[in-house]
């Protein structure tokens, strides 16, 4: 059977395991988009001021939670952002309060509210060797900083100079390589043994490099880690649609105000909360992979997290809709990845 003979595709109810929800009027304006998507997702801590610890981390669920929508089901799965300073005891009243479910690497300067950050991963060991003990899994974002690296390269010299290093000193780590954009990570994650998956977005499975500079520049498709070649993009479609457990759905929907975003030095992030689960089967589809979207959207996150799937289902369509060209967001708007274009999918 082709793809394109299947009307509609019933699946677990997935969820997003790579999340930014912002807070008051932005995450009021979007979180009843991932809700509508997803049972749970992993949100990010990279507020102002980043979400250090386990009390801030309860007050920041209690605020999503009170800012969803009556009749809405939505389980929130909150994240720490690891500093130089975490303490290993933080760790331990994370994993004790059963609301934080991973901890979350930014080194420092890598990318939005990234400032506070991890200068050395050397100066986190402590946090690191309880979250091993724990079992409690490290998300990183996978690139150097180093200005002398160019930004195409950045994420490949993450592997041997961070992550690899950080593997051999603690093999037993459970770490999620966050929104992985090149076929050098999709291939180290494919070849690792022990606890080590990726999340890959929909964006880097729909679009390359040259769609940024297309007839001009597309703020809407700047995001970090940066879209690459295509031989990247192909290497990342092979490794979502493959079956590989180690491989599942983060859609890092970086929500930012359309001025924000059009500027001259414009914010990173593409917002894809309201319609991620079309992106994904549109991704799918092309490469004739439908049938592996429910294991990647919906039960190899869980596997990882030590989470059971979840009990509801989910159908697409395959019912042409248009994307709005914007969408509000507090008191301003927000350009969705492909606002005004037409996809095949929908999810009803
Ligand atoms: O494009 C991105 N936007 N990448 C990140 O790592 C952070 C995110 C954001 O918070 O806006
Ligand atoms: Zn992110």
């Amino acid at each position: 059977m082709t793809s394109t003979t299947i009307p509609s595709l019933t699946i677990t109810r997935p969820d997003d395991w790579h999340l930014h929800l912002r807070d008051e009027a932005v995450m009021a304006s979007v979180l009843p988009h991932t809700a509508r998507q997803f049972a749970r997702a992993i949100v990010m801590p990279n507020l102002k001021p980043p979400v250090t610890t386990t009390a801030l981390a309860q007050a920041y669920r209690q605020r999503i939670l009170s800012c969803l929508p009556a009749g809405m089901q939505f389980e929130p799965l909150m994240t720490l952002y690891l500093t130089d300073n975490t303490a290993a005891d933080e760790i331990r009243r994370a994993s004790d309060s059963g609301i934080v479910h991973a901890v979350k690497l930014y080194p420092a300067g890598a990318t939005t509210n990234s400032d506070l950050g991890v200068s050395d991963l050397k100066h986190c060991y402590k946090a690191l060797e309880a979250m091993q003990q724990v079992g409690m899994p490290l998300l990183m974002h996978g690139e150097v900083t180093d200005p002398e690296i160019d930004i195409f390269d950045r994420e490949a010299v993450f592997i041997e100079r961070v992550l690899q290093p950080l593997r051999r000193d603690l093999p037993a780590l459970k770490i999620v390589f966050e929104h992985i954009t090149t076929r050098e990570a999709a291939q180290y994650v494919a070849d690792s043994e022990g606890a080590l998956a990726a999340t890959i977005t929909a964006h880097h499975l729909l679009y390359n490099r040259n769609q940024i500079f297309n007839g001009g520049i597309r703020p809407h498709l700047y995001c970090l880690p940066v879209l690459k070649r295509e031989q990247h993009r192909q290497a990342l479609v092979a490794a979502a649609t493959g079956g590989n457990p180690r491989f599942f759905l983060g859609t890092d929907s970086a929500p930012h105000a359309r001025h924000a975003k059009e500027a001259a030095c414009g914010c990173a992030g593409c917002y894809t909360a309201l319609h991620a689960m079309e992106l994904y089967a549109e991704a799918f589809e092309r490469a004739g992979r439908l049938d592996r979207l429910e294991g990647f959207a919906s039960l190899h996150g869980p596997l990882f997290y030590g989470l059971p799937p979840n009990a509801g289902k989910v159908t697409l369509v395959r019912q042409p809709w248009t994307v709005p060209s914007t969408l509000a967001l507090g008191d301003s708007q927000v350009v969705p990845l492909d606002g005004g274009e037409t996809l095949a999918w929908k999810l009803v």
